[in-house]
């Protein structure tokens, strides 16, 4: 799905410099490119205050306890996600309240979240999925009006822009309250290794999500609150550092074989593309396209036998979990959420894909015509 090996080798020069550095100075946890890279991945998104920690799920569970929510309180989270956020809000006694999403942008339906609210609501995760940002102004004003929290689970699409009415232009993950993000290896800005980071304009969160990331401490050895052990280790720091500078190169790397895939499917009528909202950019994490129910899973078996791999991002609704079917709330049918599950199926997307490669995927795909 991804071609991690191709970048190491373009990157190798100087990859293998930070991360020698790093091995050099012995200086495993907290050395300086950790500070460095949180100040530079801070004015690459414009935000005052990033934290690093050890991963994108340690990053929503961090967030979450600073918002200082209290057992039963309920946070309304999409039906059709990565199990991250869901996870988090369970494991903190927090109640999942479940909202169905929007087909055609995979993200939650922002018309139906009012109905979700209740007098326990404290909270929105809006989980920006496949590369694209949910739609923040309305989540916004719903939030403002009900006295809400928001945070932004953008482990799939940092670098994503979204547009407001009034033609401001934010990048994802700055706009709530709180946002999270993971640097897993197949994740936009990814390391080598397990990385996340969590990110505030709030000067208060700021020191809190400081302080639960290390153990609850301000100073050592002092626990002012219950916390975690929660670190992105330098060596982790180092990679990013490099890969930072190429963030927006690795986007466009990116949109442009979305681009391609645009061009060459759209005449398979059987494949439903991804659709571009208006009020963000896409950065393509994921190209997921919907296949007619009956005929998804033949055509990933096709695929298989050509050699090309393909993903079902994601097999099971979060209703249907076992873990959580019987700790969350859900609000109307989930039928969106449900139906994705049946129909989606995501294509190699990555930032070295040639066309002769690309070429050969999609003569695999028109299959499909058949
Ligand atoms: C939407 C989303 N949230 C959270 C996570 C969790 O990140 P991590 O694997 O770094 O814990 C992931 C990815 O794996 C994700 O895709």
């Amino acid at each position: 799905m991804v071609d991690l090996h191709r970048q190491y080798v373009r990157l190798k020069p100087e990859l293998d410099e930070a991360i020698q550095q790093v091995i050099d100075s012995c200086a495993f946890i907290n050395g300086p490119q950790v500070k460095t890279f949180a100040s530079h991945l801070a004015d690459y998104l414009q935000v005052p205050y990033v934290i690093p920690c050890g991963n994108g799920t340690d990053a929503l569970q961090i967030a979450l306890m600073a918002l200082e929510l209290q057992p039963g309180d309920e946070v309304i989270l999409p039906a059709f996600t990565y199990i991250a956020a869901v996870e988090a809000v369970a494991l903190l006694g927090l109640t999942p309240v479940l909202v169905d999403v929007d087909p055609d942008t995979f993200n939650i339906d922002v018309e139906k979240i009012e109905a979700a609210i209740s007098k326990r609501t404290k909270a929105i995760v809006a989980v920006h999925l496949f590369g694209q940002s949910c739609d923040m102004e309305p989540i916004m004003a719903l939030a403002k009006g009900y006295h809400l929290f928001v945070v932004e689970d953008n482990a799939q699409s940092l670098g994503a822009e979204y547009t407001f009415t009034d033609g401001r232009v934010h990048k994802t993950g700055t706009i709530g309250h709180i946002g999270t993000t993971s640097f897993f290896p197949s994740k936009p800005l990814a390391c080598y290794g397990d990385g996340g980071a969590v990110m505030t304009s709030d000067e208060g969160l700021a020191k809190r999500i400081r302080m639960i990331a290390n153990h609850g401490q301000e100073r050592k050895y002092y626990h002012q609150r219950m916390g975690l052990n929660s670190r992105l280790d330098t060596l982790q720091a180092a990679i990013l550092e490099v890969k930072l500078r190429y963030l927006d190169q690795f986007t466009e790397a990116r949109q442009l074989v979305a681009q391609r895939y645009d061009e060459a499917l759209s005449v398979c009528e059987d494949l439903i593309l991804p659709k571009r909202s208006v009020y963000s950019t896409h950065v393509y994490h994921q190209y997921t396209v919907r296949v007619k129910a009956e005929k998804r899973n033949a055509l990933q078996q096709h695929l298989k036998e050509q050699g090309v791999p393909s993903m079902i991002y994601y097999p099971v609704p979060v209703q249907e979990q076992e873990a959580y079917r019987n700790v969350s709330r859900v609000i109307g049918s989930l039928e969106q959420a449900t139906r994705l599950t049946q129909t989606v199926l995501s294509l190699p997307i990555h930032t070295e894909m040639s066309e002769e490669q690309q070429q050969y995927i999609i003569e695999a795909l028109t299959w499909i015509k058949k």
